[in-house]
């Protein structure tokens, strides 16, 4: 190649490039990013706007499992927008609509696209309605394989909601990921016998006749992961614990075998309450699906367990755990699914806390111990994740609750009580109905104790060897 054309190849190479970068600026700049950059769940949620409010309305059809859904999302967008995506896995979608006009939609896999009929602009509030229709998770891909529920999940006598991680969009049209929290009201129409029990409070039992329709209401900021609908014939059994509304929803036919189940609640609230800083909602209470389920789940205030719960011989730790869960996972939420063991590791130690307060040292000592054993054991050591960074495959393998736990512990030895419990109720209140990452909480605790603890945690975040105790 001659000196001449080799200039003016360059020449034609920069001038393209330049043209592509400007073409990229001009559709970037107003498209809506398809995911949140998750580290482990990079197409989940969505970029351009901040939903504010979902309102679900939401018909079942009992023979077929359908359901018939109206999603209106009150939002705002946070940059200019032409076009955004929201999450939805499956369905047909029958109509898409911006600020009551309908629009133009496609979709993708569980990306669905609107199209403005005028850009969005920055700042600005819009409501976005999705109305769809569909058997829930019919022909969609879980993104991760838990025997743990992806979603909405029909049971012999009646229907589920678990969604951790990716199962919200497998529901409704939501920008699926914890970053983007929001308020809802439910409303759900069921054949009668059936009880829908949902977040927050009931506000409404309307009489339809063949139907009922009961209306939910959210009012603290809620990740999608963390919504909930549960039908079945449940009893409900209320109660108080302090100022805040305790409402359990067991099925009818179990009610005295699961009642005593649950009955520490009330004073496990006040003593989390004292420990972590105030209950961090208006309400509380669990749901008892009339199935048998592999986990339970701290769904916001309401949490959700299977009727093999009564059989449990540790059934306690299971109730404090998901109890622990509205301070350290609800209000304080992750920031990204990589750190699952602030949620995770604290929710198991705070069940270590409750034994210690309620039954003393000895019982406290053991059930530690009983954890060192689990994740100090060599093959163990030699299997188990980095709980700083377990991956989506192992998000929830034992050694994230159990390492996680003996990381806190570990912490408080090395601090001493009084730092410790300062560095927690610190972590609470400056995180509550907000986010947290693992390095704020590291600094925290350096803050607070004084002490220099970059590699204590990173042997126990970042390492595979198991510290000493
Ligand atoms: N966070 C739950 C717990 O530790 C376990 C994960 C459940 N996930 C799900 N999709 N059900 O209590
Ligand atoms: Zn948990």
């Amino acid at each position: 190649m001659t000196m001449l054309r080799g200039v003016v190849v360059l020449i034609g190479v920069l001038v393209g490039l330049l043209s592509w970068q400007v073409t990229q600026a001009i559709t970037s700049l107003s498209d809506g990013a398809p995911g949140l950059d998750d580290p482990y769940f990079p197409t989940l949620g969505n970029g351009g706007y901040d939903v504010l409010h979902y309102t679900l309305d939401i018909a079942w059809e009992e023979a077929s499992n359908v359901i018939d859904g109206l999603a209106t999302l009150d939002a705002q967008a946070t940059q200019d927008l032409a076009r955004f995506n929201l999450d939805l896995g499956g369905f047909e979608v029958l109509a898409a609509r911006i600020d009551g006009q309908d629009v133009s939609f496609s979709r993708a896999g569980r990306e669905l696209t609107l199209e403005a009929r005028r850009a969005l602009l920055r700042g600005q509030r819009f409501q976005a309605q999705i109305a769809y229709r569909g058997v829930p998770q019919q022909g969609v891909e879980s993104l991760i394989d838990l025997p743990f529920g992806n979603g909405w999940e029909r049971h012999a006598q009646g229907v589920y909601v678990a969604s951790q991680p990716q199962g919200a969009s497998l529901w409704f049209p939501s920008n699926d990921h914890p970053l983007d929290k929001a308020t809802y009201t439910f409303h759900v129409t069921v054949p009668k016998p059936y009880v829908v029990a949902a977040n927050g409070v009931l506000i409404a039992t309307e009489d339809l006749g063949t139907h009922t329709r009961a209306t939910w209401e959210v009012r603290q900021p809620m990740a999608s992961y963390l919504a909930t609908v549960n039908i079945g014939r449940f009893a409900l059994v209320e109660g108080r614990a302090d100022s805040v509304l305790l409402r359990d929803y067991y099925p009818a036919r179990l009610v005295h075998e699961l009642e005593p189940v649950f009955a520490s609640t009330p004073q496990m609230i006040a003593f989390f309450s004292n420990i972590f800083g105030p209950y961090p909602f208006e309400t509380y209470g669990v749901v008892v699906a009339e199935a048998r389920l592999a986990f339970a789940l701290e769904t916001q205030t309401l949490s959700l367990f299977g009727a093999n719960i009564r059989n449990y011989h540790d059934a306690e730790e299971v109730v404090a755990h998901e109890l622990a869960h509205q301070w350290f996972g609800n209000s304080v939420s992750p920031s990204n699914w990589r750190e699952i063991w602030l949620n995770e590791g604290f929710a198991t130690y705070a069940s270590a806390l409750w034994y210690e307060h309620a039954y003393g040292q000895e019982r406290f000592q053991a059930f530690m111990d009983d954890l060192y054993r689990v994740i100090a054991e060599p093959s163990f050591v030699a299997s188990a994740p980095l709980i700083g960074d377990p991956g989506a495959a192992d998000m929830f393998h034992i050694a994230v609750y159990y390492r996680g736990a003996w990381t806190l512990h570990a912490l408080r030895q090395r601090v001493g009580d009084d730092a410790f419990f300062r560095i927690l109720r610190r972590y609470y209140a400056a995180h509550a109905n907000g986010h947290a990452t693992t390095d704020g909480f590291i600094a925290l605790a350096e803050a607070e104790s004084g002490h220099e603890l970059g590699d204590f945690f990173r042997a126990w975040l970042y390492e595979k060897p198991v510290p000493g105790r």
